[in-house]
């Protein structure tokens, strides 16, 4: 493994052996994580990771980003609660609240017991249901040992290293404590913290260098709770430390102590050094409770951190012990839950942006309004159908929603309040950012513009997909170079690409001579690309690299491939019928290649890169030998043996062309029964005809 000195190795040298210590170490990380089973010692790990940290220092053009969070499943150990982890059974309003303190009451017979129990009188504490992760961290004789997520409720996950590194988790508990304790509480973030952290990962993200953007996705989270729980379930406990997290302690699990009431427990967590909630309070009877909800609900906008209902619990132990639970749920305790926040608010303009994909989604302008404790300007309306289902208008007064996650809702209008003027939107038909033609196919919610090439808004994740692997494959050119070269009006549009030069690139930040030459060096090297490639770089909607192929092969030059485009638009056509006959294009993906093609601005941009790039026919993989290599074969009527598409991808994969219709061209007819027009097209033509058998003779079976 030590291999030559790093300073010797060559590029193409260097690229191998990291692949081999990336594997190496993968497999290294899933023995150990995944498998419980590690099969090589932490020292040779360590000295894998050494080589392969110095090598990418001196050739970072190669590094790549390790993995971050979320883990994937199954890298942390499993662990078994000493009791399991149990969830709260829901209510929405005062009557469902009723009726679970009603079957408590039923619960018990004796009248001492139904005294205790009484709606009036029951002790109870109620208190904010935190919106974070639950955690539940052993205690031995006052030492944490280990910290679990809640899992399945049974069996959850060793996350004892990284909720170590959280301030307000005690690592020893303070004056006396039982032998043997499990503490229940939450982990969360508040919203300050949150968003500020979803500002450092943005910065973070644009500051790497940009062969890492390419390999990295920009990650930030939709709410705290995601937060939470993505920071700490990382792999690196040090990315866990530097996440602003937070820990309420409100419950017990297995423990050799346990308390006389609730309430009483609370001061021992306390004086053991965990927050517990300062809103938390004891109350007597249902209505103290209710009373206790509505006061609570009207600080929520308030609070620093999310909640989402209150939690009454009976207060004491005795009670609870021999209420049990049903199923996963205690019958002493109950979630009530807060209603979505909600606001209303003038509704200013709707707007249509142009998402990085294409899609037009439109965006309620409001006159900003405080929901939740977030001030809120702008609501998505989802979609074109939304906006005539609840007739959304300019002028309106809406109803917002906030719930749980960053970006509101419009939920409603207020009819009453809608002015006489205010008429009905009228979703455009066509690209706000580029007027090219926005089309929306049948059956689906979302209208995209079909000016990928050339559209602003997709502009840079047309060219960031145009440099990916699997298209041209252009190294060193991450997001942020590609922002920065298109907002300066260098590359606009992939051919922009292809005229680069030093100088343009020179006195720019972050770049140097060393990395301007293997930037122009690899994009030179892409002067010439095979035809399949070519069509996958395009990035027309449902066109992966798979589907790009098929028409690659099957049309041979870019020449031909276009032109058949371009006539297919007519349905009628013999080009359409063409196109849909090829094995896996169906109507919906011949759409999406005919409205790219219907696009002047795409064939302007595609003449433009033919101008500067050499599109090399398609050459058909190792059908060398086989007796239908480049025949063009045509098939009709049933077949007996085989489907059509099984008949159709066995021709391909021996290097023929599957067609549609019967021309001068076609080479073989092979004729099921019941064949109709195109058995006497073939004969009219005087192509030759197989039957299905002679057909399988030919091909070998
Ligand atoms: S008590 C046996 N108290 O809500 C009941 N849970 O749906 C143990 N939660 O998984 C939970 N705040 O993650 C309790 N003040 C609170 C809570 C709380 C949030 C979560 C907890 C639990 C879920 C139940």
């Amino acid at each position: 493994m030590s291999g030559s000195a790093v300073g010797k190795l060559t590029k193409a040298r260097a690229e191998n052996e990291l692949k081999r210590l990336r594997a190496e170490m993968a497999r290294a990380d899933e023995a150990y994580h995944v498998k419980d089973a590690p099969e090589i010692t932490d020292a040779e790990y360590d000295a894998l990771k050494r080589r392969l940290e110095a090598i990418e220092a001196h050739f970072p053009e190669l590094a790549e980003a390790r993995p971050v969070a979320p883990a994937p499943v199954g890298a942390f150990a499993k662990v078994t609660h000493g009791k399991p982890m149990l969830s709260l059974d829901n209510a929405f309003d005062k009557d469902d609240v009723e009726r679970f303190f009603q079957s408590v009451r039923n619960f018990f017979v004796r009248p001492e017991d139904v005294k205790r129990v009484e709606r009036e009188t029951i002790a109870l504490i109620a208190e904010p249901k935190i919106d974070g992760l639950s955690c539940s961290l052993t205690y031995e004789n006052g030492v944490l040992v280990r910290a679990a997520t809640r899992g399945d409720g049974a069996v959850g996950e060793d996350v004892t290293v990284n909720v170590k590194t959280i301030a307000e988790v005690p690592k020893k508990l303070k004056g006396k404590a039982p032998d043997h304790i499990e503490i229940r509480g939450e982990v969360y973030m508040t919203k300050p913290e949150f968003l500020k952290l979803n500002e450092t990962l943005e910065a973070e993200f644009l500051a790497l260098p940009p062969e890492k953007q390419t390999k990295n996705r920009r990650r930030q989270f939709a709410n705290p709770r995601n937060a939470a729980a993505g920071s700490v379930r990382q792999l690196d406990p040090e990315i866990t430390r530097s996440r602003p997290l937070r820990f309420f302690a409100y419950a017990w699990g297995a423990t050799t102590e346990e308390p006389k009431s609730q309430w009483e427990f609370y001061s021992r967590l306390r004086a053991w050094g965990f927050q517990v909630n300062a809103l938390a309070d004891r109350v007597n009877g249902i209505d103290a409770a209710l009373t206790r909800h509505t006061a609570i609900a009207e600080q929520r906008a308030k609070l620093a951190y999310d909640i989402d209902g209150v939690v009454y619990k009976i207060d004491s132990v005795d009670l609870q012990d021999r209420l049990g639970f049903v199923g996963r749920t205690p019958r002493w305790a109950l979630a009530h839950k807060f209603p979505a926040e909600q606001a209303q608010t003038l509704l200013e303009s709707i707007e249509v942006q142009v998402g990085r994909t294409g899609a037009l989604t439109p965006v309620a302008y409001l006159k900003p309004v405080n929901v939740g404790g977030v001030l809120v300007a702008r609501a998505t309306l989802h979609n074109e159908d939304e906006i005539q289902r609840k007739d959304v208008r300019a002028g309106d007064t809406v109803v917002i929603q906030r719930a749980g996650d960053v970006i509101p809702q419009v939920v409603s209008v207020v009819l009453d309040k809608r002015p006489k003027h205010a008429k009905p939107f009228k979703f455009p038909e066509t690209c706000p950012e580029c007027g090219s033609a926005a089309v929306r196919p049948e059956g689906e919610a979302i209208r995209r513009c079909t000016g990928g090439l050339v559209c602003p808004a997709q502009a840079v994740e047309r060219l960031r997909h145009f440099v990916t692997r699997s298209a041209f494959d252009i190294e060193g050119l991450g997001e942020k170079s590609i922002v920065e070269f298109f907002e300066s009006n260098l590359v606009r549009t992939p051919a922009d690409l292809f005229r680069l030069k030093a100088g343009d690139l020179e006195g720019r930040e972050g770049w140097k001579e060393k990395s301007i030459q293997n930037l122009l060096g690899a994009i030179s090297a892409r002067r010439k690309i095979g035809l399949d490639r070519f069509i996958y770089a395009l990035g027309i909607r449902q066109i992966g690299d798979a589907t790009a192929k098929l028409l690659a092969k099957h049309y041979g030059t870019l020449g031909d491939w276009r032109r058949a485009m371009e006539a297919a638009s007519d349905p009628e056509s013999e080009a359409y019928a063409n196109l849909i006959s090829i094995d896996q294009i169906g109507p919906s993906v011949a759409e999406d290649l005919i409205a790219f093609f219907a696009e002047d601005h795409n064939r302007e941009a595609l003449d433009a890169l033919a101008k500067v790039v050499q599109v090399e026919p398609f050459v058909a993989p190792s059908a060398a030998g086989s007796p239908i290599a480049d025949k063009t074969v045509v098939f009709t009527g049933t077949l007996e043996k085989m489907t059509r598409n099984e008949a159709k991808a066995r021709a391909e994969a021996l290097g023929a062309k599957v067609a549609g219709s019967v021309s001068k061209k076609t080479d073989y007819v092979v004729v099921g029964s019941d064949a109709g027009s195109k058995a006497d097209k073939a004969r009219e033509l005087g192509v030759r005809t197989l039957t299905e058998d002679e057909w399988l003779a030919l091909i070998g079976g």
